[in-house]
């Protein structure tokens, strides 16, 4: 529907800068220059661009990594942004993309690829976690500082880092021809899987975290996250602010616990609610 291509030239980098500014507008001080998307296009990286017509409407950047490991640096793949066009968000051009860097990933003999996201983003959350198939077990508090973009500006830039294992069974069934279809509420409530804390939604206000939380007893939990936090950011800016100190205790006491997150629960009706689902040790419905 939205063709997607390898960039390789100079103009078509100028046509990625131009829709960085659209998607992360307000600062050119986040937005890449082409001549650093070209080295990194042409040295083993990889610069995708989704098409509607000669129209540049979605873009995705990553360069080559290393990780390691107890017998020395492995190779990765650095996933560094992806975006969409705002006039064409929710069209599954996200997904479209991050499928192709798979592909391509596989071909490039890598098993890894990692990347950043802010948390508290329901939208992305449901993209990488329940739609991609990638796990976190880390928590950057603050880790790119303060950013000066319209998306990013005022809040600390808490992020997790996923691992999106390329070759697993996880992965492959989600993003196969035909992708196993995702896990709802019901499946984990018909689990008794307990919420680790409760959230406060009353009508007509912005959902509030609690004050406090227990440090998680069962082998399987669900955290909650407001469904539209951009919205309750430009809001309640205070309420964005408790929810950043919330959350990245929440998440920083359960992954120094073991815990990893292996899913994300997304239900629009009757009103939105989202929930990482966080597994210790074996303890997933992840497979089901
Ligand atoms: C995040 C982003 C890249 C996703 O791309 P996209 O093309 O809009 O995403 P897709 O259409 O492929 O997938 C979005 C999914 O999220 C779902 N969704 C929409 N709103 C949601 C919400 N509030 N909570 C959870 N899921 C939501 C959609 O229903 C869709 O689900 P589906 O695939 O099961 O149908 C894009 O929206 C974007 O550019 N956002 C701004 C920049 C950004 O955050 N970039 C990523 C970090 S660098």
């Amino acid at each position: 529907m939205f063709p997607i291509r390898i960039l390789t030239t100079i103009e078509e980098m100028e046509q990625v800068e131009d829709l960085q500014r659209l998607v992360w507008p307000g600062s050119d001080a986040e937005i890449l220059p082409g001549h650093i998307l070209l080295t990194f296009a042409h040295h083993g990286g990889l610069v995708l661009g989704a098409y509607d017509g000669l129209k540049l409407v979605g873009l995705l950047v990553g360069f080559p990594g290393l990780y390691q490991l107890p017998d020395g640096p492995q190779p990765k793949h650095c996933s560094h942004e992806l975006g969409v066009h705002p006039d064409y968000q929710n069209s599954g051009i996200g997904f479209a993309l991050k499928r192709a860097q798979w592909q391509m990933l596989r071909q490039q003999g890598l098993s890894l690829a990692t990347w950043t996201y802010d948390p508290l983003l329901s939208r992305n959350a449901h993209l990488n976690i329940a739609r991609l198939g990638a796990v976190c077990n880390t928590y950057l508090p603050n880790y790119y500082g303060e950013m000066r973009d319209g998306l990013n500006s005022g809040l600390e830039s808490d992020r997790f880092q996923v691992d999106w294992w390329l070759n697993t069974r996880r992965v492959s069934r989600r993003l196969g021809r035909r992708p196993r279809p995702g896990l709802g509420f019901d499946h984990y409530a018909s689990a008794d899987t307990p919420a680790l804390y409760r959230v406060t939604h009353s009508p007509g206000a912005f959902p509030r975290p609690p004050e406090h939380f227990s440090a998680p007893q069962d082998s399987l939990v669900l955290a909650e996250i407001p469904s539209d936090f951009p919205k309750l950011k430009r809001g309640d800016f205070p309420l964005a602010r408790a929810w950043r100190s919330f959350s990245r205790l929440v998440f920083s006491e359960c992954f120094a616990q073991g815990y990893l997150v292996t899913d994300f629960i997304y239900e629009s009706d009757p009103t939105p609610r989202s929930y990482y689902i966080l597994a210790h040790g074996e303890s997933t419905l992840s497979d089901l």
